[in-house]
């Protein structure tokens, strides 16, 4: 038998072939009918100054055991790299609306510490500052995502920021950021007009923000003719419209000195505040309300999406989830404030759902940043010193790579149903994209976490040589991955049975289907 036809028996079978079983989805994947960029800025991450997020997560200074390159863990920069981190938002969150940013440049001892009322109440020493953060980015080959102070800070300090780290001809600004190490400008592409700014950044009306936001979206430049810039505006706060109205109708009305090219979402999965759903140790009651939370996130983006159509129908705006993920009962015993939760097989499985929505809503939901990158929330990594582990959402994320930029591919499935009580979920979720080598990836979600499912993947328009991909799923729902046994929930070459992918309850696989 021909290689190409062993190949597609053994991992494709078409679905008429398929032998009748009960538990069967098929998978139809039109790959004739490609439709937009699935951009790789929705793979985007967030650092916050707060509790173990940047000091210690990556900032461990340069006399530290910990191998790192100028200050910077060596350990975590590795795992973000093979990551392919499109864009890293900094330094908040709240944090930013409270940061300002000469108290984090020039040298080491002569830097401003101050109290870091957000989060703890703890000192923030400013030693990881404007410098750091681009040694870090570069060093994981990351976009930056500053946002600047529109809280507490003035539109003149924000301005003398992006001018300090921008500017090409020899300014005041630009002689002080070389006399402190840096001679060519930083990039800055993405710019936030500050953080949630009808909450902790200062509670405005949607009317008064903008009036605001205009005057920063004008003097914020980007001093280096070569580099674009986009600027992200605050946008909702969850379900809520005010914002969302509030900025885009200004924006269908602005005049020619500013201009927008973002509106940030932020939604969290918390299930009310206090977060109460906890970390580990949950049963498959909470497993479901939780995920049928997460899966609202495609109502709340359709929702603001039809606001944005309304004023800008040729989608110029671009929706940003800049907060996303799982918000979790922290840990016991961990520092009030840090926000410290273990991350589960449930949340890998949070995580692929929420990209699959941001990659169906591809046109209009450009970025987006899952809260936070190291040791916070949603974590991709934890450390513990010297000790490093990559949780089951990094291999959600790696999996996913293949995504980056790759066009989206539309597929029909039976969705199935896995209830529980009153709530009933989809039994699988699953999208596919198509790369710049031609290769069509698809990844499937297994929700259910008591059945498992086989999945016939039926591929119109396609006819690939080889298939290969990976599973991830564990042994149970809220297995967790701990120093002491850090691949409980880890990657393996995904399994053909019969020619079907095999699923596993609770489980997610991505596979790539490479074309001849
Ligand atoms: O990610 C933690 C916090 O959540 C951020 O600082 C804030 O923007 C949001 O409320």
């Amino acid at each position: 038998m021909h290689l190409r036809s062993t190949l597609l028996a053994l991992a494709i079978a078409s679905a008429s072939a398929l032998p009748a079983f009960a538990q069967d989805v098929v998978v139809k994947v039109d790959a004739g009918k490609p439709g937009p960029t699935i951009d790789r800025h929705i793979f985007g991450q967030f650092a916050e100054h707060l509790g173990h997020g940047i000091y210690e997560g990556i900032w461990v200074g340069k006399d530290s055991k910990i191998p790192n390159t100028r200050g910077v863990r060596n350990d975590v920069v590795a795992a973000l790299r093979d990551l392919k981190v499109p864009n890293i938002r900094w330094p908040g969150g709240c944090f930013a609306d409270e940061y300002h940013w000469r108290n984090g440049i020039g040298p080491k001892d002569q830097r401003r510490a101050m109290v870091n009322t957000n989060w703890g109440g703890v000192m923030e020493p400013n030693e990881f500052g404007t410098h750091e953060f681009f040694d870090f980015i570069e060093q994981v080959g990351a976009d930056a995502y500053v946002s600047v102070n529109v809280g507490s800070g003035t539109v003149q300090e924000a301005a003398d920021w992006l001018e300090y780290m921008t500017a090409v001809h020899p300014t005041a600004l630009a002689k002080e950021r070389i006399a402190n190490g840096r001679k060519e400008a930083f990039q800055v592409p993405f710019v936030g007009l500050g953080n949630e700014n009808w909450g902790c950044g200062g509670a405005m009306s949607g009317d008064y923000y903008v009036d605001l936001m205009k005057v920063f979206a004008r003097y914020t430049r980007n001093y280096d003719p070569s580099q674009k810039m986009k600027q992200i505006a605050v946008g909702p706060d969850g379900a809520k419209t005010e914002y969302t109205e509030a900025v885009m109708k200004a924006w269908s009305e602005r005049v020619w000195s500013w201009n927008l090219d973002g509106l940030s979402l932020h939604n969290y999965t918390i299930n009310g505040w206090p977060p109460s759903i906890k970390a580990t140790g949950f049963g498959e009651a909470e497993y479901a309300k939780f995920l049928h939370e997460t899966l609202g996130m495609d109502q709340m983006i359709r929702t603001h999406a039809a606001i944005m159509d309304r004023y800008d129908p040729e989608k110029k705006v671009a929706l940003v989830v800049d907060e996303w993920g799982s918000w979790l009962a922290p840990t016991e015993g961990s520092t009030p404030g840090f926000l410290v939760q273990q991350n589960s097989m449930r949340d890998a499985i949070l995580a692929a759902l929420n990209i699959n929505i941001f990659a169906r809503h591809a046109e209009r939901v450009r970025m987006a940043n899952i809260a936070q990158m190291v040791n916070v929330l949603q974590a991709m990594i934890f450390t513990d010193k010297e000790k490093m582990l990559l949780t089951p959402t990094y291999h959600v994320f790696h999996m996913y790579v293949p995504f980056q930029d790759a066009t989206f591919v539309p597929v029909a499935f039976d969705k199935g149903s896995y209830k529980v009580g009153d709530i009933v979920l989809p039994r699988v979720d699953a999208i596919a994209a198509r790369d710049a080598q031609g290769t069509l990836w698809i990844a499937v979600t297994n929700i259910d976490p008591t059945r498992p499912v086989e999945v016939a993947l039926d591929v119109a328009g396609f006819d690939p040589a080889s298939a290969s991909g990976q599973l991830l799923t564990a042994p149970r729902m809220d297995s967790v991955n701990t120093f002491e046994a850090k691949r409980t929930v880890a990657p393996v070459p995904v399994k053909l049975d019969g020619g079907k992918l095999r699923l596993p309850p609770h489980s997610v696989a991505v596979v790539g289907l490479k074309a001849n």
